[in-house]
């Protein structure tokens, strides 16, 4: 890996709150940060807003703002949503920062002083619906190319950047650097419209036509045309024209995240424009899918956005980075839908990752005092795990050089997987039972150990739950998980007392019209889940001291000062006897009064808020609803059930 990483999103128009797409490029090189911090390379991470241009003057205008009071108070629901979903950019640039503004002028003037920007009267196509204007080419059947209406001829002054003189260098350029687009795809699709000829651009707008944006400095009649001005951001984000020790120290960028919407502006203007500054080109420039809702692209005017608050409230934000990240091979569209967020969160978080954490932990307190045992000798099976979670280390880092990171995460659950079948196999509850203390250490000892690697891992995608992981296993969470870490081969776990603080991740119930909608759609239904871990298995003769019999309710009354409890009198067989019963908001005591219910009728006598109760009566509980065990037909009280 380099020892230096830059990496920069593309930076997001205030027009609107920011969606799932922007929450995912963000992720994407946020996710990128971490790593290549957590291996120990210098790193800055650079987002922002694009605040110029038509767009964000209209977006103003219907909110009847000041274009400028627009923008503060928009780019706000990006601050706080970054903030909300721990992103660590090192810079938010913002296209209205005074300092950006300076260094777009400084290049345009030198641009201008250097001849390679023009006056020249500009012949175009307007369409007065779109408000946009078309070159010739653009038009289809002579009509607006977007909504197909009539155009005007418009003849107009404007400045142009010589773009066209670059193009064969460009050409050139792309062959000769197959790691300059990617994916590979995205570079031939690039080069492909670069067969036709290449124009210069056009970049001023006469204030007359958009007065929002940022003035050229050798006339005044003119703003900067809004891509132009944006692009410069990536470099006036790092110091050019103002701190040439900071801009030498990052630039060239590393890795240059867009999505496949911005390819051109980003591998076409961008390039010839860092040619004519005399600049080298950033390593990487990365054109990552579209994110659809079902399948068409999610869009604000198509009103099918996925507002990212929703999910994280559901599920948090760690859940909600991990599936973006996940569900995304970063070249093609991905779907977003809410089954299958919730699919994989219950299979991968809850049932895989979260399942093995519990086990280990649980085992560890029940036969270790809550201490990570030393281990006894390896065996084969335990240093195959073990050796997995070596190969994950490899596959990830693969994956952060071709940005596949989807399928690092995909290595790293592998391990997870095969750590459950480990456990299983391994069956340490029987070890316990056998008094094979030896082999049962290095059973927990390993699982202990995959489990540190699988945070470490996994640390910058999901960095609150994997410091709470590390936490659980008795590391300080508060130190760095390096990468570094996982290439020493010492047992740094042995001796640490482990914290069990239960489900690191719940499962999330679907809800119930979506579950149905599923099924009806053919889809494959959810995998198969256990419901009791093979630990938690009792042998008949612990089931047979559990003395369960029918019992009918005779009398309930409310407990006063308590809403959610029932104080009952019942009778089992020839007995009477009192009984509290924590079912006062699914059940009115009148409701209660002649039902026939089970109970478990050797508990202990216990006092409940002063009210003495003997015994427990079951009953079925499923997320907010509860409802009475009770048999069939017509069965006596005192009948046994077993
Ligand atoms: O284009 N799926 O800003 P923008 C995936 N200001 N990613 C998506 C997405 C989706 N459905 N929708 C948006 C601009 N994105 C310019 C950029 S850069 C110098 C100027 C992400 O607010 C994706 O990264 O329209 C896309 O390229 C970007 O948001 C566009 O954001
Ligand atoms: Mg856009």
């Amino acid at each position: 890996m380099d020892k230096k990483f830059y990496v920069t999103t593309p930076i997001y128009y205030v027009n609107d709150k920011p969606h799932i797409g922007h929450a995912y490029t963000t992720i994407l090189a946020d996710v990128l940060a971490r790593f290549h911090r957590s291996a120990g390379d210098k790193t800055f991470f650079l987002t922002g807003t694009d605040e110029h241009g038509q767009k964000v003057q209209r977006a103003a205008e219907k909110n009847n703002l000041g274009c400028q009071q627009h923008c503060d108070e928009t780019v706000v629901r990006f601050q706080e949503l970054w903030k909300t979903l721990g992103m660590t950019h090192d810079r938010f640039i913002r296209t209205t920062d005074a300092f950006h503004k300076e260094v777009v002028q400084k290049v345009l003037q030198d641009l201008f002083d250097r001849d390679l920007i023009y006056k020249a009267e500009y012949t175009g196509w307007y369409c007065v619906g779109c408000e946009r204007f078309f070159t010739e080419k653009d038009l289809v059947d002579g009509k607006c190319p977007d909504c197909g209406r009539d155009v005007n001829e418009i003849v107009e002054s404007n400045y142009f950047f010589r773009m066209s003189k670059y193009q064969d260098w460009l050409i050139k350029y792309i062959e000769e650097h197959p790691d300059f687009i990617l994916p590979k795809f995205r570079a031939n699709e690039t080069l492909g419209f670069l067969r036709r000829p290449l124009e210069d651009l056009c970049i001023s707008r006469p204030k007359s036509r958009l007065a929002w944006g940022i003035e050229l400095p050798f006339d005044k009649d003119y703003v900067c045309y809004v891509w132009f001005d944006a692009l410069l951001n990536y470099v006036s984000g790092v110091g050019y024209l103002q701190n040439e020790e900071d801009f030498k120290k990052w630039w060239p960028a590393s890795c240059q995240l867009i999505g496949k919407d911005i390819l051109t502006t980003h591998t076409v203007y961008w390039p010839t424009m860092l040619k004519a500054m005399d600049l080298p080109l950033p390593k990487t420039i990365f054109a990552h899918g579209w994110w659809l809702t079902g399948k068409t692209k999610m869009s604000k005017s198509l009103g099918n956005v996925v507002n990212p608050m929703d999910m994280i409230q559901r599920c948090g934000v760690d859940a909600f980075r991990y599936f973006l990240l996940a569900e995304m091979s970063p070249g093609s569209d991905a779907s977003f839908t809410e089954e299958a967020f919730i699919n994989r969160y219950n299979t991968d978080l809850a049932n895989d990752l979260g399942n093995l954490a519990s086990r280990a932990l649980k085992m560890a307190v029940r036969n270790c005092n809550g201490v990570i045992p030393r281990p006894g000798n390896m065996q084969s099976e335990d240093t195959a795990l073990l050796a997995m979670a070596d190969a994950a280390l490899v596959k990830m880092e693969e994956s952060l050089a071709n940005l596949a990171l989807d399928k690092g995460i995909a290595a790293v659950l592998d391990v997870v997987r095969a750590g459950n079948r480990y456990f299983d196999a391994a069956a340490p509850w029987t070890l316990a039972k056998n008094g094979e203390t030896e082999r049962l250490n290095t059973v927990i000892y390993t699982v202990a150990e995959a489990m540190r690697r699988v945070a470490v891992l996994l640390d910058p995608v999901m960095p609150g739950k994997m410091k709470e992981l590390r936490d659980m296993l008795g590391m300080d969470p508060e130190l760095p998980a390096t990468m570094e870490s996982l290439h020493s081969k010492e047992n740094v776990l042995s001796g640490r007392s482990v914290i069990d603080r239960g489900g690191l991740f719940m499962r999330i119930q679907l809800e119930d019209a979506a579950a149905e909608k599923g099924k009806k759609a053919g889809k494959k239904a959810e995998k198969p889940v256990n419901v009791v871990a093979p630990e938690e298995l009792i042998d008949i003769s612990e089931f047979a001291k559990v003395k369960l019999k029918t019992a009918r309710v005779l009398t309930a009354e409310r407990v006063e000062g308590a809403d959610k409890l029932l104080k009952l009198s019942i009778e089992v067989g020839a007995e009477k006897r009192p009984l509290v019963a924590g079912v006062a908001q699914y059940y009115t005591p009148e409701e209660m009064v002649g039902k026939t219910i089970v109970i478990v009728a050797n508990l202990k006598p216990a006092v409940i808020r002063g009210v003495e109760s003997c015994g427990m009566l079951l009953a079925a509980k499923a997320g907010k609803r509860l409802a009475l065990v009770t048999v069939e037909g017509d069965m006596p009280s005192g009948a046994s059930i077993g």
